[in-house]
C-alpha cells in the first residue's frame, strides 16, 4: 500500500518528462512563438513567454515577458526574465530565435524584423544553439563547439538565484552577477533593491537600496564556514574566492528538491523550498528578518510597522501617492501632503505660522536629522521647525532638539510600548486645518509656540552643561531599535484565513492543538490554539511579549499571538521537519548517526542553558521531551513550547497532570510538591539523552513482556556505568559506529541529570561545557528513586 503511494507520487513528478517530448534546445532557423516552450531535460524548468499576475483574477498585466519558470510546480514561478524592462504588448508580434546575422538569441518582431531583446554576446558565427539546462540555465553556445559558452542566463540573473548559480564577480571580465528586485508584483522591470557582493571589498553580501546606494543589510564576512551574521546558512552554501572569480553558490543536495532564492519586491531576500505535501512554497530563510529594516521600503511620509500587514501606512495628514503601485506592493513612492504648509513665518516677520504638529511614537526616527544647539523646551524646538518652511518635523527629548528638512524617510512605528523602555516621539508638521478636523483616534498634539527670552537663555546654559552625555544617549536609542524583535498581534480572522480555517492539523498536546498556516508573505507558520486558558488578556499579552523577545538558534521562534475574547493563540515559525521522537523511534524516517545525535544533545543543552541562564528572567521549560524538540533541515535541534508555564499559569499544572499517564520525563519533585526549579528541565533532559543513546523509549510498553534481562533502561545505564560497560547501551541500529569516549560522556551526563536531589544535578550550562569537552565528569551514583520505580514496575 505505501509502496503504491510512493510509486504514484514518483510517476506524477516524473511524468512531464515523458508526456511531452518537449525540446530543450533552439537551433538556427528555428523559432519559439507565443505558446511554445523549451523544457529542460529533467522537466524541472521551462522557457517561454508568460504574463504576470494572478491566474485566478482576470486582471493580469497586458504585458508579456520571455522567461524561465519552474515547470514542476503548479503555481507560476518565474525565476529569470529576459525583457523585464521591455515588455511585449502584442504576443503575435514576437518570436524567439537565433539571429541569422550574428548568432545571438533574440526576441524579434517577425514582420518588421526589429529586435526587442538580444543576448548581445560578442559572437563571430551565426551557427549557435541555445539550450535550457537541467539546472535552469539558458546557455548560448557554438553548435560545433558546445564547450564555448557565448552567453548564459546564470551570468545575468534577475531577481532569483537558482541552486548551482553563482552570485558574485568575475575578476577577469568584471562581470558582476547580482540580484535586482522587480518593480512590483506584476511589472518585471528592475526595482529598488539589489543583493550583491560588497563592492567595497569585504567578502560579504549586502542588500542595497539602489537609488541612494545605502546598504541596509549585510551577511557579515565569510569566516571559512559561514557568513558571520547568518550562521544557519553555512551548511548549505559555498563561498569561493579564487584567481578568476569570487562568488557564492548553493548546490542542490537533493536533485529532486525544488528551491530558489529571491530578492523580493519588498527588499527582503527569501529562500523558498517547494513542499510537495502542501503543494506550496515554504520560506526557509528570510533576510533582513524584519520587513521595516529594508531601507525606504515605504517611501517618504510613511510609518513602517512590522506588526501589521501591509507594514506601510501614511502619516496622518498624508495620502498614498500612487495607489496603483501601492496595491501591487511597490510602496517606495510613499505619501504626499494633503494640505500645503503655511509658510507665513517666512513671508512676514512677526506673523505666526498656523501649522501645528502631530506626534508619532517611534522605534526609529527618520534619517538625516539636524540638531539645533540653542533650545530649552519642546515649544522652542517646535518654533525652530516652524520658522523654516522646509522643516517637516522635530523631536525633542533627553537628547536635545532635532529637526528634519524635506522628506521624512524610514520612520518605524512603536506599537507595543511595553516592549521597550525607550520612548521617542516624532512630531510631524501639518497644516493647522489637518489637525483641527482629523483626530479620530488620537488627540493630535498641538504645540503652540511660546517665545520667552528668559526661558531661552536658561535653556542655553542648561543645554551647554549637559550636551555631551545626551548626544551619546540619543545615538544609543537609534541603534538599539535595529534588531526589531517585536512580535505580531494577529487578529483571529487573519489566523483563520492563514490556516484555511484551521484545516491542517499538525498535532495536539496538553495545551491545545497546532495548525499549519501561511502568512500573506508566504512565511509558513504553526498556530497553537490554547485550550481553556484562564488568564486575562493584559497578562497574556505581557507574558507573550516577554517570551517573544527570546531568540536563539536552538529555540523555535515565537512570531506572534492572538488574544480576542476567550481565544488565545500563539504563532510560531514553522519547521517542515519532524520532531526528535519521530527520528528516534520511527525507523522509516531518516536515521540519525552518532555524530548527529551528539550534536542534537549539545544543541538542546545550549537552548536550555540559554533559557535558564542567559535570559533576563529565568525561564523553566517544564515540558522537555522529544516531541518538543524539532530538527531542521541540517538536524539543528530547536526546542518548542518554551514559556508555556508563564503563559498558562495555573492551567499549566492541570495540563501537565492530564499527561502524566504517559510520561517518563517528569522529575520526582513534581510529585512531591517541592518548589520547582530549572533542575526539573535538567531531569527531563537527562531522560531525553538516554533515549538519544538507546534509540527507544525509556518506558517501552513492549518491554513489560520482554525477557527478564531487559532492565528499565535508565537504571541499566547507571549500573553499566559502574561496571564500565557502555557500548552495550547504544542503539543497535548504530552498529557500534560510535565514539566510545562520547558515549561514556553522554551516559554520565544523563545519569547525573536524573539524580534524585535537584541539587545533585548539573546546571544546563555545565552540561554544555561537558559536552563540548571543556570539563570532566565523574561516574555518577545510581539514582535511588529510579531503583524503586524500576523495582515496582519490572
Ligand atoms: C485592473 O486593475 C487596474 C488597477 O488596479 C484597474 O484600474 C483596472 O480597471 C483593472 N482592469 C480590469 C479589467 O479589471
Ligand atoms: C549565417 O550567415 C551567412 C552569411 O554570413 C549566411 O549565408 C547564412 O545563411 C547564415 N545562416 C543562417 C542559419 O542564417
Ligand atoms: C569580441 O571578440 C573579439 C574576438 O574574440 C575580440 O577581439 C573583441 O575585443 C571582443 N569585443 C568585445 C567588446 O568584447
Ligand atoms: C579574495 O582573495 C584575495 C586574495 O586572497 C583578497 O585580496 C580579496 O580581498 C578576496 N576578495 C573577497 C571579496 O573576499
Ligand atoms: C549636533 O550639533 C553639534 C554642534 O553643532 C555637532 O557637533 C554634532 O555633530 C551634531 N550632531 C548630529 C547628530 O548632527
Ligand atoms: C531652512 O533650512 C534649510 C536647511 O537647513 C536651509 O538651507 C535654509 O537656508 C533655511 N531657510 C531659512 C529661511 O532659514
Amino acid at each position: 500500500m505505501p509502496l503504491v503511494l510512493v510509486l504514484l507520487l514518483f510517476v506524477r513528478i516524473i511524468s512531464p518528462l515523458h508526456a511531452t517530448s518537449a525540446r530543450d534546445t533552439i537551433s538556427p532557423s528555428e523559432t519559439l512563438g507565443g505558446g511554445d516552450e523549451l523544457v529542460s531535460g529533467n522537466g524541472k524548468y521551462k522557457l517561454g513567454f508568460f504574463q504576470t499576475g494572478s491566474e485566478s483574477s482576470r486582471n493580469t498585466s497586458s504585458y508579456w515577458y520571455l522567461g524561465i519558470r519552474i515547470n514542476r510546480v503548479p503555481t507560476m514561478t518565474p525565476v529569470w526574465v529576459a525583457n523585464g524592462d521591455d515588455p511585449i504588448a502584442d504576443l503575435t508580434a514576437a518570436v524567439l530565435t537565433i539571429s541569422p546575422d550574428d548568432g545571438n538569441l533574440v526576441v524579434l518582431n517577425p514582420v518588421t524584423g526589429s529586435i526587442i531583446w538580444s543576448t548581445q554576446a560578442n559572437t563571430t558565427t551565426n551557427d549557435t544553439i541555445a539550450t535550457l539546462s537541467d539546472g535552469g540555465n539558458l546557455v548560448l553556445q557554438k553548435s560545433l563547439d558546445p564547450s564555448d559558452v557565448l552567453w548564459q542566463s546564470f551570468d545575468h540573473p534577475t531577481s532569483c538565484l537558482l541552486p548551482g548559480a553563482k552570485l558574485g564577480r568575475d575578476k577577469l571580465t568584471g562581470l558582476n552577477r547580482r540580484l535586482v528586485s522587480r518593480k512590483n508584483s506584476i511589472n518585471q522591470a528592475h526595482g529598488a533593491y539589489s543583493l550583491e557582493l560588497d563592492p567595497t571589498g569585504p567578502s560579504q553580501f549586502v542588500l542595497v537600496e539602489i537609488n541612494s546606494g545605502i546598504t541596509y543589510w549585510s551577511s557579515g564576512e565569510w569566516n571559512g564556514q559561514f557568513f558571520n551574521s547568518i550562521p544557519d546558512m553555512g551548511t548549505y552554501s559555498e563561498f569561493v574566492n579564487n584567481s578568476r572569480e569570487v562568488y557564492l553558490t548553493t548546490p542542490l543536495k537533493d536533485s529532486n528538491a525544488v528551491a530558489y532564492l529571491s530578492l523580493e519586491v519588498s527588499g527582503q531576500a527569501r529562500s523558498f523550498i517547494w513542499y510537495e505535501q502542501l503543494q506550496d512554497w515554504v520560506t526557509s530563510a528570510v533576510q533582513p528578518k524584519s520587513q521595516c529594516d529594508v531601507y525606504a521600503l515605504c517611501g517618504p511620509y510613511t510609518v513602517c510597522d512590522d506588526n501589521v500587514i501591509p507594514s506601510c501606512s501614511c502619516m496622518k495628514g498624508f495620502s498614498i501617492k500612487s495607489p496603483k503601485d501601492w496595491e501591487l506592493e511597490d510602496r517606495t513612492g510613499g505619501c504626499i501632503r494633503n494640505t500645503p504648509l503655511d509658510c507665513s513665518s517666512n513671508k512676514a516677520m512677526g506673523s505666526m505660522s498656523t501649522d501645528g504638529f502631530y506626534s508619532i511614537p517611534c522605534f526609529r526616527l527618520p534619517q538625516n536629522a539636524q540638531n539645533t544647539t540653542v533650545v530649552a523646551s519642546e515649544g522652542e524646538c517646535a518654533q525652530v521647525c516652524l520658522s523654516n518652511c522646509s522643516c517637516t518635523a522635530y523631536s525633542f527629548g533627553d537628547y536635545g532638539c532635532y529637526v528634519w528638512h524635506d522628506e521624512l524617510l524610514n520612520v518605524k512605528q512603536q506599537q507595543h510600548s511595553d516592549l521597550t523602555n525607550t520612548k521617542v516621539e516624532l512630531n510631524v508638521r501639518l497644516a493647522g486645518k489637518e489637525l483641527k478636523f482629523g483626530g479620530n483616534h488620537r488627540r493630535p498634539m498641538l504645540v503652540w509656540v511660546v517665545t520667552s527670552a528668559a526661558v531661552a537663555l536658561f535653556g542655553l546654559v542648561l543645554l551647554l552643561m549637559i550636551w555631551r552625555n545626551r548626544t551619546k544617549r540619543y545615538c544609543r536609542i537609534l541603534n538599539s531599535v535595529q534588531g526589531g524583535n517585536g512580535i505580531v498581534a494577529f487578529r483571529f480572522i487573519d489566523l483563520q484565513h492563514a490556516t484555511k480555517s484551521f484545516s491542517v492539523k499538525l498535532g495536539s498536546g496538553g495545551f491545545g492543538s497546532v495548525y499549519k498556516g501561511f502568512l500573506a508573505d508566504s512565511t509558513a507558520i504553526a498556530v497553537k490554539m490554547l485550550d481553556g486558558i484562564g488568564q486575562g488578556e493584559k497578562q497574556f499579552r505581557a507574558e507573550v511579549s516577554s517570551i517573544g523577545i527570546i531568540q536563539h538558534i536552538n529555540l523555535v521562534k515565537l512570531i506572534g499571538f492572538c488574544s480576542e475574547g476567550n481565544k488565545r493563540l500563539l504563532v510560531y515559525e514553522y519547521l517542515p521537519y519532524h520532531s526528535l521522537d519521530v527520528h528516534l523511534f520511527q525507523s522509516s524516517i531518516t536515521f540519525l548517526n552518532w555524530k548527529t545525535r551528539y550534536q542534537v544533545a549539545l544543541g538542546v543543552a545550549r537552548g536550555l542553558a540559554y533559557l535558564h541562564e542567559s535570559c533576563r528572567e529565568c525561564i523553566i521549560h517544564c515540558d522537555i521531551k522529544p516531541q518538543n524538540i524539532l530538527l531542521d533541515a541540517s538536524f539543528t535541534p530547536k526546542i518548542a513550547d518554551f514559556g508555556m508555564a508563564k503563559v498558562m499559569k495555573r492551567d499549566f499544572n492541570r495540563a501537565l497532570t492530564t499527561m502524566r499517564g504517559t510520561i517518563g520525563y517528569l522529575a520526582p519533585e513534581w510529585l512531591s510538591g517541592v518548589a520547582i526549579t530549572s533542575k526539573i528541565d535538567v531531569y527531563s533532559y537527562g531522560m531525553v539523552l538516554l533515549e538519544i543513546i538507546s534509540g527507544r523509549r525509556n518506558t517501552s510498553e513492549q518491554c513489560t513482556s520482554c525477557a527478564g534481562d531487559d532492565v528499565y533502561f535508565p537504571l541499566r545505564v547507571a549500573n553499566n556505568l559502574l561496571k564500565g560497560d557502555v557500548l552495550g547501551l547504544v542503539d543497535p541500529k548504530l552498529c557500534e559506529d560510535v565514539s566510545l569516549e562520547e558515549v561514556e560522556r553522554v551516559c554520565k551526563i544523563a545519569c547525573w541529570c536524573i539524580q534524585d536531589k535537584d541539587s545533585d544535578r548539573p546546571a544546563m550550562g555545565e552540561v554544555v561545557q561537558i559536552l563540548e569537552g571543556r570539563r570532566e565528569v565523574d561516574v555518577p551514583p545510581v539514582p535511588k528513586i529510579l531503583q524503586a520505580v524500576a523495582g515496582s514496575h519490572y
